[in-house]
């Protein structure tokens, strides 16, 4: 073997690594209650192509039902399609900022999971309306409705990537992850009740796992809040309240029905939206009606409600759902952190 060089006067100390920058390597952990869900993660993963496809065929539904099933998955994919691209930098912004290892492993567990709700309305997309959900070109006025409405809904998703691409590195750990803790609330509730609603069997199997894994996010990001919530000061509590408020704006449109005033949307798009909704809702997709939504949507915000109000940060109103509290005022899309 090799003699070793020992410098005279001893070894030269590495220069310092300027930060934010994922360098220097190190698995701190603080958190064991992250790391045990982490662990669960793994071993609770499955897989979008052994669902039982082969039970789910275009001919089971009239055309309308396929267009309102494709249009649900489309709207759901301004969502859950998002959430890959979404987590995937906060994992990058996790590994720069050097949380502890289970912070940063939960992150790319939540990205792995959202790539796997992704396929799903891939999947169910491709197999009822090839093309979909805007490669094809539509011939009946219901079809242009379709189309048209869900080109406004992505323009919308657009005008929020922006936002949160400079947001992630703005806004501290608390303010994000609210943010995140009020989607993952949204998206199990989401999906709890659309499992219990659907009379499909792939769908049944589909919106129970996803509801499995959001729940499990929605854990993920209570447990990092728990480390982060005490040391706030009240210019983050107030930050917070107007991103509830941001998250209700933002979210209705999957969960109920998006509120007036924020999304830029053309004046037919909520008649059109609910007619497609119904056809979605005839074909046994589990899409709640109106009230059970708007009563679910309410239930959730009751329960986030409870745990902010915990930490002092006081609820903003939301009139829509008859919900008193502060009122917030004009949103920037920039605020808006559109995550599931
Ligand atoms: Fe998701
Ligand atoms: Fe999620």
């Amino acid at each position: 073997m090799a003699d070793l060089t020992i410098p005279e006067g001893g070894f030269w100390p590495a220069p310092e690594i300027p930060q934010p920058n994922i360098y220097p390597m190190e698995w701190r952990v603080e958190t064991e209650k992250l790391a045990a869900i982490y662990e669960k993660s793994k071993r609770m993963v499955w897989n979008p192509a052994d669902l039982p496809w082969d039970g789910l065929s275009p001919d089971d539904f009239t055309v309308e039902q396929r267009l309102g099933i494709m249009y649900w998955f489309a709207v759901l994919a301004n969502f859950d399609a998002s959430g890959p691209a979404v987590f995937a930098r906060a994992t990058i912004q996790a590994f720069e900022k050097h949380e502890e290892d289970p912070v940063r492993k939960c992150f790319f567990s939540i990205t792995r999971d959202e790539m796997n709700h992704e396929e799903c309305c891939q999947r169910t997309i491709a197999k009822l309306w090839p093309g979909g959900p805007l490669d094809w070109t539509p011939v009946t006025d219901l079809e242009k409705a379709a189309h048209n409405n869900i080109g406004w809904l992505y323009h919308n998703g657009g005008r929020y990537w922006t936002g949160y691409s400079s947001a992630v590195g703005k806004y501290s750990l608390p303010v994000l992850f609210t943010s995140f803790m009020m989607g993952e609330m949204a998206a199990s509730t989401l999906f709890r009740g659309m499992a219990s609603g659907t009379q499909h069997p792939v769908f049944s199997e589909m919106f129970q796992r996803i509801g499995r894994d959001e729940s499990r996010h929605l854990q993920i990001c209570m447990t990092i809040l728990e480390n982060e919530w005490p040391g706030l000061t009240d210019d983050v509590r107030s930050l917070i309240t107007r991103q509830l408020r941001a998250g209700f704006v933002f979210l209705s449109m999957i969960l109920w029905e998006p509120p007036e005033g924020f999304w830029e949307l053309p004046p037919y798009f909520l008649d059109n939206h609910r007619v497609l909704m119904d056809h979605a809702r005839e074909a046994g997709l589990g899409v709640l009606s109106y009230e059970e939504q708007a009563e679910n949507w309410r239930v959730a915000m009751a329960r986030i409600r409870a745990i902010v109000e915990r930490w002092g940060i006081e609820f903003p109103a939301i009139p829509e759902l008859d919900i008193e509290g502060v009122h917030v005022d004009f949103l920037d899309p920039e605020e808006i952190i559109p995550v599931f």
